[in-house]
């Protein structure tokens, strides 16, 4: 990385949250090589990264030419090997699936430049385990965005047990370049956020199943009493039933611990098909294409 010469990030998988990172690091100036197993998913990405821009001029947070700008640094590869050989920084946010993160992570230790900042936007997986994959765990950390990436400026900066200081001063120092705040945080299971969050979510769905009051009224409690933004089941809703399931039951397995036993509510809804905004129906009902915050 020089001052002059933008940085090069290669960010892998164009889901959710790989489009999400992409605009965030060229939206500040990086040049952004987009790579996904799915040639689909980049097209998908690149729309919606222009929507996204499209409706932050809309509300007035960005200017007309930045449009342009983001969109002209960010560039679809198709040859993974060229992409991570020219990173300065790589960004793994593919499915969250050990196997799939393992044989990648194989692969970058055969294709990265040495000491090239080597990053996993996992959310329930242990960043140790992953960076061990690769050929260099002191230059690996966890980068972990929040969804939707673009409006919410926390990254969580994780440091693997072999992850060096230098390594961690290096992500700090990328996160907030891109124009996020970082907060570095140990490995353990559910970083910061999800260790708060998705249990006082779980709590949520035991209370309404044991009665306590209508999904309305406890969302209203919370937003009214606790002055929240959003109560505890509408947020669940607009993450996913099924994620906030996924979340709760990784940090049960991980530590054991009943505190984070699933809620028997949240599992029989997930498995309904009752997944919250997305599929129109979870603690609350939703209009079709009702849009996220
Ligand atoms: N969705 C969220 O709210 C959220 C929030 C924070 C972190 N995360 C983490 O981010 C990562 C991605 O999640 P997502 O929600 O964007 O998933 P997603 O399913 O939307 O996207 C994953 C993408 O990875 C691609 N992919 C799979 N294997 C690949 C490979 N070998 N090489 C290249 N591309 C490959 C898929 O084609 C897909 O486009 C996960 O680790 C997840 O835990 C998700």
């Amino acid at each position: 990385m020089t001052a002059s010469a933008p940085t090069v990030v290669a960010v892998l998988g164009a889901g959710t949250m790989g489009a999400g990172i992409a605009q965030a690091c060229a939206g500040a100036g990086c040049e952004v090589q987009l790579v996904d197993a799915d040639p689909e998913a980049l097209t998908r990405a690149l729309a919606t990264i222009e929507d996204s821009l499209q409706r932050l001029v809309r509300k007035g947070v960005l200017d007309e030419g930045s449009i342009e700008r983001t969109l002209g640094n960010v560039h679809p590869a198709d040859d993974l090997a060229s992409a991570v050989a020219a990173a300065d920084v790589v960004i793994e946010a593919v499915t969250e699936d050990l196997d799939v993160k393992r044989s990648l992570w194989q692969y970058l230790a055969a294709h990265a430049r040495p000491g090239t900042l080597l990053a996993s936007n996992t959310s329930s997986l242990s960043v140790t385990e992953i960076a061990g994959f690769g050929g260099d765990p002191e230059s690996s950390c966890g980068l972990h965005f929040f969804n939707p990436v673009p409006l919410l400026p926390l990254v969580e900066v994780v440091r693997g047990e072999h992850t060096s200081d230098a390594t961690v001063a290096r992500a700090v120092e990328f996160v907030a370049r891109i124009g996020k705040t970082p907060i570095v945080c140990h490995d353990t299971p559910g970083f910061i956020v999800n260790r708060l969050l998705m249990p006082y979510l779980n709590d949520a769905v035991h209370a309404l199943a044991e009665g306590v009051t209508s999904a309305a009224d406890l969302d209203a409690a919370m937003t009214l009493g606790a002055n929240l933004p959003l109560g505890p089941l509408a947020l669940a809703d607009l993450i996913g039933l099924d994620v906030t399931l996924a979340a709760i039951e990784a940090l049960h397995r991980e530590t054991g611990d009943p505190r984070f036993r699933p809620a028997p509510l949240l599992r029989r809804y997930v498995r309904a098909g009752k997944l919250g905004r997305k599929s129109g129906e979870g603690f609350h009902r939703y209009a079709p294409r009702e849009e996220g915050a």
